[in-house]
């Protein structure tokens, strides 16, 4: 039987990663960008990545990475690239004009049954579909970069999204060994970014505030908290730490509120305190395409083992 067709719109750094994922899902790829030397490079970076991830036992799925490659193929025509697709995956760059613009042709060349998915990592899908003739088949699949090694897609619909849209694109996100989470409605941020930017703020805070430096706020992240949420997640946790639920609300209801409300108010992200966080950083892993360009193979690295633990482990 032909596998069936996804297209990707955009061969950019999230395009390059759900074409491997879907791939190696044995779905036919077709990568869709306006510029053609963006499709080469994908493809020249995407047999790259595949051949070193085959050697060193991490490649995803079933296939070789010469079947996987020989699913996936470029186009810069966008009537041609849709055609025969189930499942269209939108990842051109955060613009709510262009992206409106990609979805409104779109809308005038699908059928009524290919799924139009969006990659947006805070534009809310009302800003995107309203208004669309296929508003029902839109939604929100929202990656964390790299999606090859990080499984989460949270997905949003719009309030006009057909539910079995919702449900399809779960299973489809099941199929190809991604871990969605379904969003009941939108909400600016979703849901990891809010969760992020809680993180982010207090630890620019601390940091401003001078309770501690820059590398060890990371230290409490990556040695400390971070150790359990690559498992279980702040509710478990909270369930674990006491009797359950209930008991812990019981035990630590007070002391939260009190530190809660210790908190400041939202930072500027700018000034003196992003100059001592730069300094920090910079010291740390200097601003060098080179470098940091080697560090993000570390953390890929980092994240495949981590991957590969929890497949073992068989965390759920
Ligand atoms: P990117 O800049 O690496 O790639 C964008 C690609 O879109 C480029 O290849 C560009 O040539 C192409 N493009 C521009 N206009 C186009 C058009 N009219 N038609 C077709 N292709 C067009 O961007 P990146 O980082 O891959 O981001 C894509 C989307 O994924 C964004 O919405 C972003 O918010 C989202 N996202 C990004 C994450 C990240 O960490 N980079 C994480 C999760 C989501």
């Amino acid at each position: 039987m032909e596998p069936s067709q996804v297209t990707i719109i955009g061969s950019g750094l999230i395009g390059r990663s759900w074409a491997m994922v879907f791939a190696a899902g044995g779905f036919k790829v077709k990568l869709y960008d306006i510029a053609q030397q963006q499709l080469t490079s994908a493809l020249e970076n995407i047999r790259k990545q595949m051949k070193e991830l085959e050697e060193s036992g991490f490649l995803k799925g079933t296939l070789s990475a010469e079947q996987q490659l020989a699913l996936i193929s470029i186009c810069t025509d966008l009537k041609a690239a849709v055609e025969g697709a189930t499942f269209i995956q939108e990842c051109t760059p955060e613009n709510l004009e262009l992206k409106k613009k990609i979805f409104g042709q779109l809308d005038l060349i699908v059928g009524n049954t290919v799924i139009l998915s969006s990659s947006t990592s805070c534009l809310l899908p009302s800003k995107l579909f309203t208004g669309l003739k296929h508003v029902k088949q839109c939604i929100v699949s929202h990656p964390v970069n790299p999606p090859y090694f990080v499984p989460l897609v949270e997905i949003v619909p719009h309030p006009e999204t057909d539910p079995s849209t919702i449900e399809s694109t779960y299973a489809l996100m099941k199929k190809i060994g991604q871990s969605p989470v379904k969003l009941n409605r939108e909400t600016e941020g979703f849901v990891l970014n809010r969760l992020q930017y809680a993180v982010i703020s207090e630890a620019w805070r601390l940091v401003g505030e001078g309770v501690i430096s820059p590398t060890d706020l990371d230290l409490v992240m990556s040695d400390g908290l971070g150790m359990r949420y690559a498992f279980i997640g702040p509710l478990e946790t909270m369930h674990l730490n006491a009797e359950g639920i209930s008991n812990y609300c019981e035990r630590y209801r007070e002391g939260m509120r009190l530190v809660l409300n210790t908190f400041g108010p939202v930072p500027e992200f700018s000034g003196e305190i992003e100059q001592k966080i730069n300094q920090a950083m910079s010291e740390k892993i200097p601003v060098v395409p080179k470098v940091l360009d080697a560090r993000r193979k570390r953390r890929d690295e980092y994240l495949t083992g981590l991957a590969k633990l929890k497949k073992q482990m068989k965390s759920d």
